[in-house]
């Protein structure tokens, strides 16, 4: 194993796109961000230093950062954030996982511009458990505002209505011709006719699930959230925000070139969205001047394709890459998504959406979770979120306008250490229809089971698969469905879970899970780096 240092000096730089330049926050200048590569067991230290004017913080998605959540990144549960002109050190190991993860900023909106991708290379000697690619290439998905994003923000938080759309897609930071003044924003990938080609595919758009096919090529998915899956081909994939999926591409077809497209999958009957976003799948030696095809991606509202594409997702669950499903459970958690409506006379029609996990808005603390809870600091959060809402009801019946009291607070639920978890997320029909993607820090779970409707108790355990389930550390809940994860809670510390739409996580749509620790001299809470941002 080795020590992998980097630098990320969290700069304002102009950027034009679509016929605009404006300023956005970046590392080192660059957008999208640095990669970081490292090999599984490196040691990783990333020295931020903040020379913008707005506070940061950077999440490692995916990275579970055993004992070691003062690495994790998200601000006011982990950490306080990085102000202005000050450096913070995030110091953590990479172990037990290969793949594709990414970072981003997790504080206010800034993610929007600012994150990269993260590579880990299996062991030296272990190759992948599926055919070796000839070259890799990093795609990361996301989304441009012409607006200032901290403006998007506010109309999103202080109306009640969503805020604008963004203005574009992009594939690697760029649009694509079929936007404005876009020809030069086109990421171009050139391939040799008969080598494979691993692409390592990132959603990392603030608020949209996103197709993404390319004209004329098939896809084989060999990973996703850095966990091997058993492998399947398909025309396009699947992806929301905050999942990494792994494809193999050949290129076997007629030489030319093809474009790779990416739109959003939007179930919720009101959104039309149809900003499609390309790139250029480009052979050698094919010039310029050839006209792309375009390549049919599955409709905004297809749900069926949805369903039937995340059934397909499964660990590989091998003897070396085995699926160690917890089987018992010792605890049984509920939660329904819901959205409610606040009064607030400074908004601009006189109210305030709320989204809610069993009818609690999470308000954000101003000292960090993390701290509160190794410092036994009083008073920062309570650890009494229930286990189940408060009252059930048809879940995912007629829609009720009305607002189920929704109350606002930062509670947390408290974990005994090595218990198995199960976490049942309940979609409602409360005012608005979405999926969700959760994402939960600190851990991959199991995808045990999802369906449509209400989740019931007694018929819909037996139908779980507890053999080869997929594991990863972002799950979509279907529209008006549910889905159940189970993990074992063996890190300890505060984690962070929420929706990855990050419009939602500003209504409200998160908690944490206080894990406690273990009795072990190891299982411990590490004690904080001493460069640990003050709150
Ligand atoms: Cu990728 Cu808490 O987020």
């Amino acid at each position: 194993a080795a020590i992998k240092k980097y630098q990320f000096d969290i700069q304002v730089k102009n950027v034009s796109r679509l016929c605009h330049a404006k300023p956005i926050v970046t590392v080192n200048g660059r957008f999208p961000g640095p990669t970081i590569y490292v090999r599984e067991g490196d040691r990783v230290l990333v020295n931020v230093t903040n020379h913008a004017q707005y506070n940061m913080s950077i999440h490692w998605h995916g990275l579970k950062q055993y004992r070691n959540g003062w690495a994790d990144g998200p601000a006011y549960i982990t950490q306080c954030p990085i102000q202005t002109g000050s450096s913070y050190t995030y110091d953590f190991n990479v172990t037990g996982q290969r793949g594709t993860l990414w970072w981003h900023a997790h504080i206010l909106w800034l993610r929007a511009t600012v994150y990269g991708a993260i590579v880990i290379m299996p062991n030296q000697g272990t190759p992948f458990p599926f055919p070796q690619p000839n070259m890799e290439v990093e795609i990361l998905l996301g989304e441009w505002w012409h607006s200032d994003v901290e403006e998007v923000v506010k109309e999103g938080t202080n109306m009640g209505l969503p805020p604008n759309m963004s203005d574009a897609h992009t594939i690697n930071g760029k649009p694509g011709p079929l936007f404005p003044c876009s020809e030069k924003h086109t990421f171009v990938m050139e391939v040799e006719l008969g080598k494979t080609y691993l692409l390592r595919i990132i959603n990392s758009a603030l608020n949209d699930e996103l197709f993404f096919a390319i004209a004329g090529h098939n896809m084989t998915v060999v990973e996703v959230d850095a966990v091997y899956t058993k492998p399947f081909t398909t025309s396009a994939i699947l992806i929301a925000p905050g999942q990494t999926t792994n494809v193999l591409v050949q290129a076997n077809q007629i030489p030319g070139r093809y474009f790779m497209a990416t739109r959003p999958f939007m179930d919720a009957p009101l959104s039309i969205d149809n900003r499609t976003a390309t790139a250029i799948l480009q052979y050698k030696g094919i010039p310029n001047t050839v006209l792309p095809t375009l390549p049919q991606l599955p409709l905004s509202n297809d749900t069926e394709f949805a369903l039937s594409y995340n059934k397909k997702l499964r660990s590989l669950n091998s003897p070396k890459y085995p699926a160690n499903v917890p089987l018992k459970v010792d605890r049984n958690l509920f939660y329904t998504i819901g959205f409610g409506k606040n009064s607030c006379p400074t908004c601009l029609d006189g109210t305030k959406l709320l989204a809610s996990l069993n009818n609690i808005s999470f308000a954000m603390p101003q000292t960090a979770l993390l701290q509160a809870h190794f410092f036994n600091i009083k008073g920062v959060y309570r650890a009494d979120f229930p286990d189940k809402p408060p009252t059930p009801f048809n879940y995912t019946g007629a829609p009720l306008t009305a607002n189920l009291g929704t109350a606002t607070g930062t509670r947390v639920s408290k974990i005994a250490f090595n218990s198995t978890v199960e976490l049942v997320l309940q979609d409602t029909n409360l005012l608005t229809v979405e999926s969700h993607p959760f994402h939960l820090h600190g851990y991959n779970f199991f995808v045990v089971g999802t369906g449509i409707g209400n989740f019931d108790p007694a018929k819909d355990p037996a139908k779980y698969n507890l053999v080869d389930p997929m594991e990863r550390n972002t799950v979509g809940v279907p529209t008006g469905g549910w889905t159940a994860i189970r993990f074992k809670a063996d890190n300890p510390g505060v984690w962070f879970m929420h929706c990855h739409l990050e419009l939602h996580t500003s209504w409200g749509l998160k908690t944490a899970f206080v894990v406690e620790d273990g009795p072990g001299q190891d299982q411990s809470v590490l004690p904080p780096p001493k460069d640990l941002p003050p709150c």
